[in-house]
Parts: C-alpha cells; sequence; structure tokens
C-alpha cells in the first residue's frame, strides 16, 4: 500500500516496537505526535492537523476524536484506540464519514478490576489517610481507635456495569468474602457469582458500590445527589469508569457532611485534575488516582498490540478483531 500515513497520538507508547513493525509491513510513513508543553497529551489542535492527512489513528482513550477533529481527517479509515472507553470519539460522526472504530476489551479487565479493588481497600479502610499521617510524623504509636475503617469482608458489593471488567471486579468480590450483586441489565449476562437487582435496590443495599460502566447519555451523572441519598451513610463509592458518572459536587458535599463514608475515584471529569488546591485533594475519605486504571507494564503494552491489530486489519480491508459495535 502506497503513501500511508498511521498516527500515534504520543510520542511513545508500550510496545512501541510493535507499531514501528506494523507500519513497516504496511510500507506507512509513522508519525508519533509530541505532547503539550507540561502536558501528558497532545495539544487538541495539533491533534487535529496531524489527522488531516493520516490514514490511521493510533489513540488513547482520552483523545479528543470528535466531529471536529473528525470533519478535518478526509484520508482517515480507522480510529484504533488503546483503550476501553470510547467516551472521546463522535462515533455518529465516525460512521457518517466511514471511519471505522476499535477499541481494546479484555485485555485490561483484570488490572482494571485490580484497581477498583485498590481503591475499595484504601478508602474503606482509610489507608491512605493512614500512611498520610505516618509520613507527616503524626503516628504517636498503636491505638485501638486509631484509623478505624470498615471491613470489606462481609460486606455487600454492587457493581454497576457488568461487562468484562464488572465480572473481574465481582469476581475479586467474591474472592474477599462479599455479597456480590450488579445492575440489572438486558445484556448482563446471568451467572453465579452476583445477582442482578434494580438501580434503587442496589444503592441501598451495597456497602460498596464499583462504577465500571462506560459514559454515555444514559448513564451521565447517574451518580448523583438524589442516588447519593439512597446510599448507606457507611457505604464506600470506587469509580473507575469515567469522571462524569458521578456529580462531582454531590459526591464531595456528601463527603463533607458525612452522609457516604468514603470513595476512591480514578477517572474525572475535566482530566487532568493537578491543582493541589482542588477539593479532590483534601475532602475527607476520598482517596484519588491520576487514572491508572489499566497502568502496568503487560496490560498498557496488550492494549498497544490489539490496537495495532485492529489498525492493521482496517488498513487490509479485513474485520477487525474488536471493533466498536
Ligand atoms: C480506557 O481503557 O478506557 C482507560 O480509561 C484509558 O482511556
Amino acid at each position: 500500500m502506497a503513501d500511508l500515513h498511521v498516527l500515534v497520538t504520543r510520542p511513545d507508547v508500550p510496545a512501541a516496537d510493535d507499531v514501528r513493525r506494523a507500519a513497516a509491513d504496511l510500507g506507512a510513513r509513522l508519525t508519533w505526535l509530541p505532547t503539550a508543553p507540561g502536558r501528558a497529551e497532545p495539544d487538541p489542535q495539533a491533534l487535529r492537523e496531524a489527522l488531516a492527512d493520516a490514514d490511521a489513528v493510533l489513540a488513547q482513550g482520552v483523545d479528543p476524536l470528535d466531529a471536529t477533529a473528525l470533519a478535518g481527517a478526509s484520508r482517515l479509515k480507522v480510529c484504533a484506540l488503546a483503550a476501553v472507553g470510547v467516551d472521546q470519539v463522535d462515533l455518529a460522526a465516525a460512521r457518517r464519514r466511514g471511519v471505522r472504530v476499535t477499541n481494546t476489551p479484555g485485555v485490561l479487565a483484570a488490572t482494571t478490576a485490580d484497581t477498583a479493588f485498590a481503591l475499595v481497600l484504601m478508602a474503606r479502610r482509610r489507608l491512605v489517610e493512614a500512611t498520610d499521617a505516618m509520613r507527616a510524623g503524626r503516628w504517636t504509636g498503636f491505638s485501638p481507635e486509631g484509623f478505624l475503617g470498615h471491613d470489606v469482608a462481609g460486606a455487600s458489593l454492587g457493581v454497576v456495569g457488568y461487562g468484562e471488567i464488572g465480572r473481574q471486579v465481582a469476581r475479586r468480590g467474591r474472592g474477599f468474602g462479599m455479597t456480590v450483586r450488579h445492575l440489572q441489565r438486558d445484556s448482563a449476562p446471568a451467572d453465579d457469582v452476583s445477582a442482578p437487582v434494580g438501580w434503587e435496590e442496589l444503592l441501598r443495599g451495597s456497602d460498596v458500590l464499583v462504577l465500571a460502566v462506560p459514559l454515555d447519555a444514559r448513564t451521565r451523572g447517574m451518580v448523583d445527589a438524589r442516588a447519593l441519598a439512597q446510599m448507606r451513610p457507611s457505604a464506600t463509592l470506587v469509580n473507575i469508569g469515567r469522571g462524569a458518572l458521578v456529580v462531582e459536587a454531590d459526591l464531595l458535599a456528601a463527603l463533607r457532611e458525612g452522609r457516604l463514608h468514603s470513595a476512591g475515584l480514578d477517572v474525572f471529569d475535566g482530566e487532568p485534575r493537578p491543582d493541589p488546591d482542588d477539593p479532590v485533594m483534601s475532602t475527607p475519605g476520598l482517596v484519588v488516582l491520576p487514572h491508572v486504571g489499566s497502568a502496568s507494564h503487560a496490560t498498557r503494552a496488550a492494549m498497544t498490540r490489539l490496537a495495532v491489530r485492529n489498525l492493521v486489519a482496517v488498513l487490509r480491508d479485513e474485520p477487525p478483531p474488536t471493533p466498536v459495535a
């Protein structure tokens, strides 16, 4: 194939040699987009400009592949995301323009479920608060009342989004001796790990609620003041999906006012959040991580490799292994 141009939206990615090899096999020119000054992400305008003559883009889940970006991408055949979340891509615009969109489900499920459980333990047992106190020299000795949290063993776990990640979260919950239920949806398969229940029942009956659902019009803001009011004051909310699933101001108010015990967030509306004075850094009971759900060497490499297989397949007019429906 002559004159092909493959764009990678970062200056480097895990398994970069696989990207180089695939481009060489295709005979394609490869461009690695630099990051914007002081950022880990490319400048959106630079991304739009680079897309203008790209036949394929290997992108991250947070890259804005919106209608404007796609409108200028007249040669583009495929957006191969090294991510499972596709909320940053305008799927309707891609479909209209005949651009295939692919993602990387499955390969990141176990690692992301591990991150969910790390947040469950950190938030519920107040472990970050304890570490912070020790680092600040505030550990004055063993105290029978010090840093008491709530048990994970024996607690009830509610999983929102019973896809591959949600099912892995459920299995971990069973391993921890939790009772597990998930939000009933037509698409959620029945199994012997977790029982499907309705939204209100899940909110009222869960000691730990984990959000592992994609962000779309139906799920945006699903955890708002009304939902939080139905949760137990001793409960823990964990979000490993997308920030906008939760109305952040409502969550922070619930934590500050003691209406919710704790929360663990790996994702935020409006990332990144570098301001040390941001209320998410200091709200009691809140544990934060900088969007590291799938961040292990092996998993990020597997994500790149699957994205490359998708990209190559589309450019060769073959069915990609994991297209977005
Ligand atoms: C995903 O895979 O969707 C992660 O959140 C990274 O974008």
